[in-house]
Order: C-alpha cells, then structure tokens, then sequence
C-alpha cells in the first residue's frame, strides 16, 4: 500500500508502460492562463495513433515563467503555441531532436522577463560602496 500510495502521488513514476517520447504538458494556473488547454489538444491531436507517442496531462512542471510548457522526456519546450506543438511532434517523429526551451520566436534565452528587465537594471556597486573610510 505504501508503495502504491508513493507510485500515484508522484507523476514521475509511471504505472503503466509510456512511449519513446513521453510528451507531459502542464495544465496548472499559469499555464492555463496562458493556454495550455489548446496545447494539450494539440499534443493529443498531433500524437494519436502512434505509439512512440504518451501524452499526459501534468501538474506544475516548475517552469512557469515561461508558460505553457510541456516536456518531452527529459527536455522542456516553452513560450508555446499550437504552432511550436505541431513543429516539436513532427521533428520526432522525423527522428530530430527539436531545439529544447523557450520558442526562439519568445525572445528569451531562458526565464527572463519577456517584456525585459523590471529590476537590477542599473551597473551593480562596486566593493566598499556607502562603507566608512575606517572600516
Ligand atoms: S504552472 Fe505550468 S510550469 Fe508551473
């Protein structure tokens, strides 16, 4: 029971056998606000019937800044759309591996803010700044 109860709680244990491509598309808060729901219909839609393809449904994938986010294994793909879905599946199924992380289309080298920076814009101080003279 204790195992049981550890192998359903967890998403990253699986309790059935999955694919070569195990597509995991997160669906909480933020990536619904950011439409998530389209890509997981896409996921479904662009993977039917072809079983190297799993989809599942997730909860938080920790990369929320750049929702929606599905991983394909070991790899994440951000800033999505319906479009990027269709692009990522294709290439796997071509036996490419897609370019992991935020959709070059984002702007974003990883998790910083799409609209630029908001904060630690200016040239950081240097060492002794506002230090008394005798210290
Ligand atoms: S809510 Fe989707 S990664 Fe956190």
């Amino acid at each position: 029971m204790r195992v049981y109860e550890v192998a359903t709680f967890y998403t990253m244990f699986n309790r059935t056998p999955v694919g070569k491509y195990h597509v995991q598309v997160c669906t909480t808060t933020p990536c619904m606000l950011r439409g998530s729901e389209e890509i997981l219909e896409a996921c479904k839609e662009f993977c039917k019937g072809d079983p190297n393809f799993t989809v599942n449904e997730v909860e938080c994938a920790g990369a929320c800044v750049n929702a929606p986010v599905l991983s394909v294994n070991d790899d994440y793909y951000e800033d999505l759309t319906r479009d990027d879905v269709k692009h990522i599946i294709s290439e796997l199924k071509a036996g490419r591996k897609p370019k992991p992380g935020p959709t070059e289309k984002s702007g974003r080298f990883s998790c910083e803010p799409a609209g630029g920076l908001t904060s630690l814009t200016s040239k950081p101080y240097g060492p002794g700044f506002k230090v008394r003279k005798e210290l």
